[in-house]
C-alpha cells in the first residue's frame, strides 16, 4: 500500500478555509492560538491520485460546458458496487454541484410550502434550515439517548408520519452528529413507515464511507426495490476525500416519475451543474484513492481512541461512540455548563473551536462535536488543552 502523509499539519489560518476563518469572525482578531476542530473538512490534503488528475486537467483541458462521461459513470458505479454493493444505474443519477444544494432541491421536488417535514435532532443543522426557507413546518422525530447510545423512537416516527400535511422525511445515514451507523432492520422500519404513509424519503448518505470497525453502512437503496423507489439518496465524495470545495455530488433516484420531479425541480433553480475540476476529482477519487481512504481510516480509529481514552479519564465528558462518520459528539453535560458557558470555555480557556452541540437543536446543549479527521498531534494538543482547563477550573 503506498504510504500516505497524515502527519503535516497544513497552517490554513488566514486562507479561504471556513473553518480556520470562523475563529477571527466569531472570536475577533488575536485568536490565532486557538484550534478549530468544527467544521466537517478534514486537516488533510487530497489523495495524490486526484491531485494528479487535478494537474493534468488544468494543463490540458478547455473548461468548457461539460456533462459527465461514460468515464465518470464507471468510476461511480465502480465504488458504488465495491464499497456498498449497490448496482446503480446511470439513469438514476442527477449531478449537482452539493448534497444541500440537492437537499433543498429534493424538498422543493416533493413537498408545498406549509408541509411539514421529520428531521430527527440533533442533526445537522443546515436540515432545519433548509425546511424552513422552503416553508416548512419541522416534525422533530427526536432521537433518544440511553446507555451512550442513540436509538429512533418508532411509535412518534409513525405518529408523525401520519400527519397528513407530512409529505417528507430527511434522514442523516450514518447520522451526523451522532454517529449512528443505521442497521438495516432500524432502516426498513423508517422505510416501511414512510412508504405507507405516503412520506418521500430524503436519505443523506454523504458520510457513508466512514464505518468504525464491527459497523457497516447500508445505504438504503440496497434495502430492495420497494424501498430504492421510494428515496432520494445523496452521494458525494466530497466529504470522504476532502474534496468540498471542489462541489459534486451524486444523487440517487431510482425511480424515474421521482427522478424527474427533481430534476424539473433543479432546473428551475440552478440546473444540474457540477464544475469541471469536480468532475476529474470525483472520477479519479472513485478509480484510484480507495487505498487512501483505507489509510485514513486507520488515522480516525487512532484518534477516536485517543478522544475515547480522553473521555474515560475526564470527569464530566463521556463519548458517545461513533459507529460511522469522523465526528465525535462528546456529552459534556456531566460539567455542569449552560450552553453558552460551554461555549466560552472551550473557547476562551481550552482555546479550541468546536461545532458546539445546541447548533444542532436543543436536545445537543451541552454536548459538543469534535472533528476527528486531523493529524493526530493536533487532536493530541486540543485535548490536552481541554483537559488542562477541566482541572484548572
Ligand atoms: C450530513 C451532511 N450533509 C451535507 C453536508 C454538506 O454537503 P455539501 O457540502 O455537499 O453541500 C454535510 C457537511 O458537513 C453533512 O455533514
Amino acid at each position: 500500500m503506498a504510504v500516505y502523509d497524515f502527519d503535516t499539519l497544513v497552517d490554513r489560518r488566514h486562507t479561504s478555509s471556513e473553518k480556520w476563518h470562523l475563529i477571527e469572525q466569531d472570536m475577533g482578531p488575536g485568536n490565532d492560538d486557538v484550534i478549530a476542530l468544527s467544521v466537517a473538512d478534514m486537516e488533510f490534503k487530497p489523495a495524490p491520485e486526484i491531485v494528479d488528475a487535478l494537474v493534468e486537467a488544468a494543463k490540458t483541458d478547455i473548461f468548457g460546458y461539460d456533462y459527465a462521461t461514460d468515464g465518470y459513470f464507471d468510476a461511480l458505479v465502480g465504488w458504488m458496487e465495491r464499497r456498498h454493493g449497490l448496482a446503480v444505474d446511470p439513469a438514476w443519477v442527477s449531478l449537482s454541484d452539493g448534497v444541500m444544494p440537492a437537499v433543498n432541491t429534493a424538498l422543493r421536488a416533493v413537498t408545498h410550502p406549509g408541509d411539514k417535514v421529520i428531521i430527527q435532532r440533533p442533526v445537522y443543522y443546515p436540515f432545519m434550515r433548509a425546511a424552513e426557507n422552503n416553508g416548512l413546518t419541522i416534525l422533530d422525530n427526536a432521537l433518544t439517548l440511553a446507555d451512550g447510545r442513540y436509538t429512533i423512537d418508532f411509535d412518534d416516527l409513525a405518529a408523525k408520519a401520519r400527519d397528513p400535511r407530512c409529505t417528507a422525511m430527511l434522514l442523516c445515514n450514518p447520522h451526523n452528529p451522532v454517529g449512528r451507523v443505521w442497521t438495516p432492520e432500524e432502516l426498513r422500519r423508517i422505510g416501511d413507515i414512510c412508504i405507507r404513509e405516503g412520506v418521500a424519503l430524503l436519505v443523506d448518505e454523504i458520510h457513508a464511507d466512514f464505518a468504525y470497525p464491527g459497523h457497516q453502512v447500508t445505504l438504503f437503496s440496497t434495502l430492495g426495490e420497494r424501498y430504492a423507489r421510494h428515496c432520494i439518496e445523496f452521494t458525494a465524495p466530497t466529504k470522504t476525500f476532502n474534496l468540498a470545495g471542489l462541489l459534486c455530488s451524486n444523487v440517487i433516484i431510482p425511480d424515474p416519475e421521482l427522478k424527474e420531479r427533481f430534476d424539473v425541480a433543479a432546473e428551475n433553480i440552478a440546473g444540474l451543474t457540477v464544475s469541471h475540476f469536480g468532475l476529474v476529482a470525483c472520477q479519479a477519487a472513485y478509480e484510484h484513492a480507495g487505498p487512501w481512504l483505507d489509510a485514513l481510516m486507520e488515522v480516525l480509529e487512532a484518534n477516536l481512541a485517543l478522544v475515547r481514552d480522553f473521555a474515560a479519564r475526564t470527569e464530566g465528558i463521556e463519548l458517545i461512540e461513533p459507529e460511522g462518520t469522523y465526528l465525535a459528539w462528546l456529552d459534556c453535560r456531566g460539567l455542569g455548563m449552560d450552553a453558552d458557558a460551554l461555549r466560552e470555555f472551550m473557547r476562551g480557556k481550552a482555546r479550541v473551536y468546536l461545532d458546539e452541540g445546541i447548533l444542532f437543536g436543543q436536545s445537543g446543549a451541552g454536548f459538543e462535536r469534535v472533528n476527528l479527521a486531523c493529524p493526530t498531534a493536533l487532536l493530541r494538543r486540543a485535548l490536552d488543552q481541554i483537559g488542562a482547563a477541566i482541572a484548572a477550573r
